[in-house]
């Protein structure tokens, strides 16, 4: 299948789709798709994010593979139950605490199956590309910024590319915090971040109020059960002018999925509640579909929006 996409031939994407489909052949459609759906620019952007996959894979491909192929079992078998009952499996954050998040053997495999996810769908790819071009390009040197949720740490990497005064990240997980830093090491970051084991409900001291200058809280919304209610506490985070990366998807069933975005709007609608101004959207439709059809279907998008602090 990769034959059809010369370009990819001896690039870090290429061998990374070439891995995946020697373990998991029946993928080759989808991979197809995805590929054949992205734009010039999204794949020049994904060239780079290959690269630095490539490094954070490097011996241990088979098992982030696994991770991927469990990843995507657990999604059909969540999608399942989301067509029969148009609803998430669960809505509590205990429920995805005790199943997912306090689960480290679990979460490793999460964790791998979405860094692959990173340069294997179209909608992770689109999203990230409007990470890179729409966010991070206007980062200043001299800001503090905090990821929530950092995860796999390739969005937190960008960040700390460009050489920034202070960096934090919270996330609930520490099996998720160790993953974050062991990806910063291997690309390469030296300064300092601090990771802290931190619930974004916890109540804020009083240093944080105005903390920050930028924000990124990608794919953690839906996985809250009050995402308004975060957003709010994360513009009292931020200094006057900050600016929040939020990205969360929509009609997108996982184990730990709580809350369900119906329509890429109602993401939007939350962001400025919480008192942002929005600059810039994107709504990248799950591999395989036109943003409209997926609407239509109830399939997942990727929505992905950038706030700043009125
Ligand atoms: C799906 S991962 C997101 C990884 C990465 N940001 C991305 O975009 O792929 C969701 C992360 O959010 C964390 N998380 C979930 N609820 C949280 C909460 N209430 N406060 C802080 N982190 C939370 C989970 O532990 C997990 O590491």
């Amino acid at each position: 299948m990769l034959e059809s996409f010369p370009e990819l031939e001896g690039t870090a994407w290429g061998r990374l789709l070439g891995a995946v489909l020697a373990d998991y052949p029946a993928h080759a459609d989808f991979i197809g798709k995805s590929f054949g759906s992205c734009s010039p620019a999204v794949r020049e952007t994904a060239l780079g994010t290959a690269e630095s996959i490539e490094r954070l894979v490097d011996g241990r491909i088979s098992e982030v593979i696994a991770g991927y192929r469990w990843m995507c079992g657990m999604v059909l078998e969540e999608e399942l139950h989301f067509r029969r009952t148009g609803s998430y499996r669960y809505s509590r954050f205990e429920d995805a605490n005790r199943e997912v998040y306090a689960n480290a053997p679990l979460m490793e495999q999460y964790m791998s199956g979405l860094l692959l996810s990173q340069v294997l769908w179209s909608n992770h790819l689109d999203v990230f590309d409007f990470y890179v071009r729409e966010f991070i390009g206007q980062l200043s040197p001299t800001g503090r910024h905090l990821e929530v949720g950092p995860g796999h740490g390739l969005f937190l990497y960008q960040a700390a590319k460009r050489g920034l005064k202070e960096l934090a990240g919270w996330d609930v997980s520490r099996t998720s915090l160790d993953r974050t830093a062991v990806c910063l090491k291997e690309l390469g970051i030296t300064a300092p971040v601090a990771l802290e084991e931190r619930n974004v409900f916890e109540p804020l001291a009083a240093g944080d109020r105005g903390r920050f200058d930028s924000i990124v809280i990608s794919e953690v919304l839906e996985h809250v059960e009050r995402p308004g209610e975060a957003l709010a506490t994360l513009h009292s985070c931020l200094a006057p002018g900050g600016r929040i990366f939020v990205n969360a998807p929509v009609n997108s069933p996982a184990l730990d999925h709580i809350y369900l975005f119906q329509e890429p709007e109602e993401l939007v609608e939350l962001v400025k509640g919480a008192g942002f101004s929005v600059e810039a959207t994107r709504f990248a439709p799950a591999t395989g579909r036109t943003e409209a059809k997926a609407r239509k279907a109830r399939a997942p998008i990727s929505a992905a929006v950038v706030g700043r602090v009125r």
